[in-house]
């Protein structure tokens, strides 16, 4: 796959897609967190001191194929003029005549930013007319927006059929590095904590790593469900009833594979979310029945890092407990200053998980935290994803 360092961009328009989909501040509107804008800068500064000329893309929420005002571009675009020192103007669509023009016009090292891609349902539906109004808008396409890159719709898919030449931003580049390095070749002995609620999301995930990994760690309110699945009574917790069996199996899987599965020793269990005043911890064998099962307790915290220590290698996806809801955050804090400390190679992937990293404050001592929600959770499937597969296929036709 050839990256933006093999492509002459002097004079060129590039389409660089980007994903902005960030969150917005409720009361007055402008970026929360810039993180993914950030992300994409050393390629936007890369097409710029180039010469080139960045036609940027991307989608913001889900509008569903209708423009909805709040929805709209315009603070990213005022928050990448402050970033950039330059004005970002923001096109009033993101095809038709006046975008054309506004493409066609720019001059080198000048940034324009389209509007938000999904105020067109033809976006989602990859539609080929739409893909190719946005191919006309480039020269050169480049995709830098990895936690788009498991939607195969026009911008990240359907575009690169119609463009002259294709390549990964780098970001994009980092990812699918980061994730060989973490997954594919690592340095052993791989761990992986799974957090999160629901285990019905993460089958595919757990599937595809008990052949791969050493260690498997399963946390938050997934693990109720394996806990259930081992006879044990887990009182008023959040749990998949359906999907007992399934985790029964994925256990037997592990087990004749020779993985270690950590699950839950000690709970802190509660009436309710906000009760919390009322949470205390006990084993795993003593939930009592109208208790709620709400973070892993301290000793399975302290027997996780006792695990992890050894290890060379740290993916960790998916909270332990209810962090959001204090006094739950404990032994999802622990864990990502655990990782913050470190010598393993440490990859923390998923929104929750990275904004835990970030309100544990440790954010710039793990490793390597993945701008992907749903594309991180997909590669960890060992899914091909949609765009990264378009932007190889375009690199051996041209
Ligand atoms: C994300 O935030 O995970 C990406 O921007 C993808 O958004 P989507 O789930 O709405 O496609």
């Amino acid at each position: 796959m050839k990256t933006l360092d093999q492509v002459d961009v002097s004079g060129k328009r590039v389409f660089l897609r980007v994903d902005f989909n960030v969150p917005l501040d409720k009361k007055d509107g402008t970026v929360a967190d810039d993180t993914r804008i950030r992300a994409i800068l050393p390629s936007l500064r890369k097409v710029l001191d180039g010469g080139g000329r960045a036609v940027l893309a991307s989608h913001l929420g889900r509008p569903k194929g209708k423009v909805v005002p709040e929805l709209s571009l315009a603070p990213v675009a005022r928050h990448l003029s402050g970033l950039l020192g330059m004005d970002v103007p923001l096109a009033p669509d993101c095809v038709g005549e006046t975008v054309q023009k506004m493409a066609d016009q720019l001059a080198p090292g000048r940034v324009l930013l389209l509007e938000n891609l999904r105020f067109h349902e033809a976006e989602t539906r990859n539609d080929p007319e739409f893909s190719r109004q946005l191919a006309d808008l480039a020269d050169v396409y480049v995709n830098d927006a990895f936690a788009v890159s498991h939607r195969a719709h026009a911008s990240v898919h359907g575009i690169t059929n119609y463009v002259k030449e294709c390549a990964a931003g780098y970001q994009l580049a980092k990812e699918i590095e980061t994730f060989q390095q973490a997954m594919v070749n690592p340095q052993r002995p791989l761990a992986v904590v799974i957090g999160g609620a629901k285990v019905s999301t993460k089958i595919g995930v757990l599937e595809n790593l008990i052949p791969k990994v050493d260690l498997l760690v399963i946390g938050g309110a997934m693990a109720n469900t394996f806990l259930k699945a081992q006879g044990k009574s887990v009182g008023a917790s959040l749990v998949e009833d359906e999907f007992v069996d399934t985790a029964k199996a994925l256990l037997d899987q592990a087990r004749r594979r020779g993985v270690r599965v950590l699950l839950p020793t000690d709970v802190t269990v509660a009436p309710a979310l906000d009760a919390g005043d009322r949470a205390r911890q006990v084993p795993v064998d003593q939930v009592p029945s109208d208790g709620a099962i709400f973070d892993v307790g301290e000793e399975t915290s302290s027997l996780i890092r006792r695990a992890l220590e050894p290890c060379a290698t740290v993916v960790w996806n998916g909270p332990l407990g209810a962090f959001e809801t204090p006094p739950f955050q404990r032994a999802t804090f622990d864990l990502a200053r655990f990782l913050g400390r470190s010598k393993a190679f440490t990859v923390v992937g998923g929104g929750d998980s990275a904004s835990a990293v970030a309100k544990a404050g440790v954010s710039d001592q793990v490793g390597y935290i993945s701008t992907g929600g749903g594309a991180f959770l997909e590669m960890l499937e060992g899914k091909v994803l949609p765009g990264i597969a378009a932007l190889e296929k375009c690199g051996q036709e041209s």
